[in-house]
């Protein structure tokens, strides 16, 4: 059986990488560059990573990342430049003016996106800015900058990044109230030419599984409007969701099937290996992801290459 990422020439396969066990895990390392042709740091591009002291970057694990997809040829998905969470201790308290934020916040994203130009191909320009329960989720941005604060974010990223743009979230991956505000929130940036390329599902499965169908059905909404429309942060718990090993390869092969027949082009996977992924140490499920702990593949690797039409 040859790699994941020789299965389709239409679709691309990523997984979200952490740098140390890149440089430090052989097994690790080799299933990244075999088997995926897309890549996203988990952690290493969020804000409070890049500046975790004022006015000081640090992109060596950033960079190590960039490397890396550059050396195998990737596809690179950067997440994420504005997030209410993974932001510098030194933002606290959020007490400056409103043209200071809005400063801080330009610069952040013109540093980041500019520094990536030409090696980062799509950006989660905004992450999980839709609140659970409806309306624009109050974040520190929403209270300071208002809800300008996202058309602000895309404005200085197309300023400086060729990348395509996402919104990106999660529980908005079918059809569902949240998926209603995220599609009304997209369709309003498009309406007012806010530069936006696309919205990221993030579809991770734990509590209970989405409808294949309805993420199909969701995608084609979305597409209707212009965006492409990407699989972000793919993860499916075996618990609550799905029983075993076999139901969350059944899954995995309906839901990639279904998304991809609906127009997504590129499907990444939050994590590579059973051993390192935040859902078990959350208690939302076990082993969720194509590869066992051993970097064996698992049922559900086999069941997304027979959804890219093996
Ligand atoms: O690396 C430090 C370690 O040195 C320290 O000892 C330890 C103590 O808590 O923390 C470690 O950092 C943690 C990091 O994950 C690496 O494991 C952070 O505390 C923890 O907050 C961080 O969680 C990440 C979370 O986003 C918050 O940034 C998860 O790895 C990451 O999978 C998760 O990813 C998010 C997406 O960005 C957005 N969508 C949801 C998704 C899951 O929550």
């Amino acid at each position: 059986m040859g790699s994941l990422r020789a299965v389709s020439d239409d679709v691309r396969v990523g997984c979200a990488v952490d740098p140390a066990s890149l440089r430090t895990d052989t097994d690790y390392r080799r299933t990244v560059a075999s088997e995926f042709d897309a890549i996203t740091a988990e952690n290493a591009m969020k804000w409070g990573r890049l500046a975790a002291d004022e006015g000081a970057y640090d992109f060596a694990d950033a960079d190590d990342v960039a490397r890396f997809a550059e050396r195998h040829d990737m596809y690179v998905r950067g997440h994420t430049l504005v997030w209410h969470r993974m932001y510098p201790e030194w933002l606290r308290p959020w007490t400056r003016s409103e043209a200071e934020t809005e400063r801080l916040l330009r610069d952040h994203v013109q540093t980041v996106a500019g520094r990536y130009r030409g090696c980062v191909d799509a950006w989660d320009v905004v992450n999980e800015a839709v609140a659970d329960d409806g309306g624009l989720r109050e974040t520190q941005w929403l209270n300071a900058l208002g809800p300008e604060y996202i058309d602000r974010a895309f404005e200085y990223a197309a300023g400086v990044s060729d990348a395509d743009l996402f919104y990106n979230d999660y529980g908005a991956d079918g059809l569902s109230e949240k998926s209603d505000e995220v599609y009304d929130l997209v369709a309003d940036l498009v309406a007012r030419e806010v530069p936006i390329d696309g919205v990221g599902l993030q579809l991770h499965v734990f509590e209970e599984t989405v409808p294949p169908a309805d993420v199909a059905a969701n995608v084609e909404r979305l597409t209707e409007l212009g965006l492409d429309v990407h699989i972000t942060e793919l993860d499916v718990g075996i618990g609550a969701a799905v029983p075993d090993e076999e139901a969350q390869a059944d899954y995995y092969r309906e839901v990639v099937g279904a998304a991809t027949d609906a127009g997504v082009d590129t499907v990444v996977t939050w994590g590579v290996d059973d051993g390192q992924s935040w859902l078990p140490e959350r208690g939302f499920g076990e082993a969720p992801l194509l590869f066992d702990e051993s970097f064996e593949r698992k049922p559900a690797y086999r069941a997304v290459r027979e959804a890219l039409g093996e």
